[in-house]
């Protein structure tokens, strides 16, 4: 389609347009953009975005029209936490954690082997997969992480590749201390804050640090953000994902953007996430595939924080691409009702990169849109594991599926 073009997109069984008004009650009701849908509905894609939505009956004519005959259509989804660039992968290191042995940040350091050792061509390869991968289950928008190179060359290579397939690129050189730094950690922080930062953040638009036992401090982790900060990146933050720890108030305290895994939260860092505009990201695709109890999202909701759902699609404790999947797990695991879901892979993805024109199908948004091959949201969760993607648009182009 050209951008004189217009396609109208009618019989919409139901239209989740996530446009609603503040305090309605519905997920996201803190800020205008809450949880809406409408049913019997219409959208018109113009010149890359939304130019109209509302009951079908209404609709004005366009240069094409699509019959949606009943189904439903969402916001394209907004995988706000994907670690795409890496080589090789960890199947065996799966099998021996389902049969007993418990999760530990170390297997990472086998991943940074293998993509160290791997040509250009290689990861280029396999990151185009994972992203088409993401893009035939709806995922319009992803963030994508460096964090398996670890040396300057490797971890700018790796951020070069990944702003190749995405505007939303963070560096995270401080994924774990590398073995050529084991008896020297602090040296590795003044690399990742140092030489490795100046040939990193040009390609970046984010800053990012594991801050976990076994991975990286709450000083180290505050001090990787400043240092991002000071070189024009924004923050967000791998937190609390394997035990109780620093992470949400380090993020909190250097006004990140979010705050992901809060899988072991006090009520303090509750209250951290409820009182700053930081998210809270959820990947419950770690629980699944670590066998860990799953976050308490409820908690979160009920306390009020913005919460969002993300894949965490990476080789070693979460391998799906699939938000899908991550919605039908907060679904069923995570006591979040469908609406919350949907909305949390989409609103939510897009607050927590800090977007505005994505994650809603409101007038003037991006038109990133998925067509459900089912009549409304809630059978994400109803059908688990069932293909379910008719069709997707990325700004009004046709990128995935087909239309009758
Ligand atoms: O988000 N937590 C740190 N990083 C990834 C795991 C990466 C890996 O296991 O290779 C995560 O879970
Ligand atoms: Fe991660």
């Amino acid at each position: 389609m050209s951008d004189a073009e217009s396609t109208l997109i009618t019989g919409i069984g139901e239209l989740v347009s996530n446009d609603g008004e503040p305090s309605d009650g519905q997920p996201g009701s803190s800020q205008a953009g809450s949880f809406a849908a409408m049913t019997d509905a219409a959208l018109v894609i113009a010149g890359g975005k939304v130019a109209w939505t509302g009951p079908a009956s209404r609709a004005p004519a366009a240069d094409t029209v699509v019959d949606a005959a009943g189904r439903a259509v969402l916001p394209g989804f907004a995988d706000s936490h994907a670690h795409l660039v890496f080589a090789g992968e960890r199947s065996a290191e799966f099998a021996a954690r389902m049969a007993g042995r418990p999760y530990r940040a170390g297997g990472i350091l086998g991943t940074v082997e293998a993509t160290r050792a791997a040509p250009d061509s290689a990861l280029r390869a396999n990151l185009r997969r994972l992203a088409a991968e993401m893009l035939r289950q709806g995922t319009t928008t992803f963030e994508c992480k460096s964090g398996y190179g670890l040396t300057v060359p490797d971890e700018a290579r790796g951020l070069a590749l990944a702003a190749e397939v995405t505007p939303e690129v963070t560096y995270l050189g401080a994924h774990v201390v590398p073995p050529e730094f084991a008896a020297d950690p602090a040296g590795y922080v003044d690399l990742v804050c140092g030489p490795m930062l100046d040939a990193c953040a040009p390609a970046a638009r984010w800053v990012d640090v594991f801050c976990e036992d076994g991975a990286f401090g709450a000083d180290e982790a505050a001090a990787v953000l400043a240092a991002g900060q000071a070189a024009g990146l924004h923050a967000r933050v791998h937190a609390n994902q394997l035990g109780p720890g620093p992470g949400v108030r380090v993020a909190a305290e250097a006004g990140a953007a979010s705050a992901d895994h809060c899988t072991f939260l006090t009520d303090d860092d509750v209250d951290m996430l409820t009182s700053t505009p930081v998210v809270a990201t959820l990947l419950p695709g770690v629980e699944f595939s670590c066998r860990q109890p799953f976050p308490q999202a409820r908690r979160l909701l009920d306390a009020g924080a913005v919460v969002a759902l993300a894949t965490d699609c990476n080789p070693g404790s979460s391998f799906t691409s699939s938000m899908p999947f991550c919605i039908a797990l907060a679904v069923r695991e995570m006591g979040m009702t469908t609406e919350e879901a949907v909305w949390a892979a989409t609103a939510g993805g897009a607050r927590a990169l800090r977007r505005t024109d994505i994650g809603h199908l409101g007038v003037g948004a991006r038109a990133d849109l998925i067509l459900l091959d089912a009549p409304s949201h809630t059978y994400l969760a109803y059908r688990p594991g069932v293909p379910q993607i008719a069709a997707v648009w990325q700004a009004g182009n046709l990128v995935a599926g087909a239309v009758p």
